[in-house]
């Protein structure tokens, strides 16, 4: 393990004004992606997606890191350049998902773990040699009624610690990513609870597997109200919670958070961010990993037409502009009808 290594690359993927575009999506869920738009996912059609969003005009200004799934980590660009060596090119750290997928667990029903340890070092070792420098995997726990379990989360922070410290043995970055799922109806309160218990758990489990601090990467859910929910918390008790909760159990050693979007709307989650970083000073950067905040417009102004490809460019970098603000904690929502 070379430490400074993992250092250098997990403190230039939270560099400020920047953040990591999550455009991992499996086969089955861009694919579901695809539906909304009414588009066929062929291997060339998620090619043809990946290669409209990795080289926007302007884009890298705001990307510090690209997560790839392992088909296009495979892929190229029209002009034949694999897509980890265009990235490298373009000064954007190519990432990788590793993971491979949250699967129902066993005895725990309505919980899941997530899957993809075994073989995983041979996995790391060719992934690396592919260009990867830092890899994701993502742990899921669900919110309702009788759940999530303690051991369902102890068993997801387990396999968390075993990936990272996999990764890290292979000078690989690891983002850590429990998701705590907004998707019930439950209040901001009962998120903060789950939230505070899974970070306590994943940090208890980071530390027992020896897990270098300074070179990793948070990747968790802000502290939100259930999409569901009769009385959503407003954008500042949102981020209010959020950082108070990531206080409480994320050491400063940790090289910095990049959250998730989990389902809140583009400007939902660009807004959370920057008043988040409005509550400093902060022990760690926060800044965005989005996946569907960044690239939902962009999605639906591509719609599979190479005639609109410019056009969903723009609204991909747009909407990364805004969020690199929010890293500085200087969106603010009247920008969005400014920014071109
Ligand atoms: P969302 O921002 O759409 O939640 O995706 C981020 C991600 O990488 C989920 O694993």
């Amino acid at each position: 393990m070379n430490r400074g290594e993992l250092t250098r690359i997990a403190r230039a993927m939270v560099m400020k004004n920047k953040g990591i575009l999550a455009a991992d999506e499996s086969t089955s869920t861009i694919t579901k992606r695809f539906a909304g738009i009414k588009l066929e996912s062929t291997e060339e059609h998620r090619r043809a997606y990946r290669e409209m969003l990795f080289t926007a005009p302007g884009a890298k200004d705001f990307i510090s890191g690209v997560i790839l799934y392992d088909e296009t980590l495979h892929q190229k660009t029209r002009e034949g350049v694999a897509f980890p060596t265009y990235l490298e090119n373009n000064g954007i750290l190519p990432g990788i998902k590793v993971d491979t997928g949250a699967k129902p667990f066993a005895q725990f029903p309505g919980e899941t773990i997530t899957e993809g340890l075994d073989g995983l070092r041979e996995r790391l070792i060719e992934y690396r040699k592919l260009g990867a420098r830092f890899a994701k995997w993502r742990a899921v726990i669900d919110i309702g009624a009788g759940i999530p379990t303690s051991f369902a989360i102890e068993a997801n922070a387990h396999a968390l610690a075993r990936y990272a410290a996999l990764c890290q043995e292979q000078d690989i970055v690891p983002i850590v990513e429990p998701e705590v799922l907004m998707d019930g109806a439950h209040s901001i309160e009962r998120c903060e609870e789950v939230t505070e218990n899974v970070l306590q758990t994943v940090f208890r489990e980071l530390f027992a597997h020896r897990i270098e601090f300074e070179g990793m990467v948070l990747k968790p859910n802000m502290v939100i109200s259930g999409k569901k929910a009769s009385n959503r918390a407003t954008p500042e008790q949102v981020a209010q919670a959020s950082v108070r909760c990531l206080k409480r159990h994320v050491p400063p050693a940790v090289a910095g958070i990049a959250f998730l979007s989990g389902g809140q709307s583009p400007t939902e989650a660009t807004m959370h961010l920057s008043l988040m970083n409005n509550l400093g000073p902060l022990p760690w950067p926060l800044t965005f990993s989005y996946g569907r905040a960044l690239q939902d417009t962009a999605l639906t102004t591509w719609s599979g037409q190479s005639g609109n490809r410019t056009a969903a460019q723009k609204e991909l970098v747009r909407r990364l502009k805004l969020n690199g603000l929010a890293t500085t904690g200087e969106y603010a929502s009247k920008m969005e009808s400014q920014a071109a």
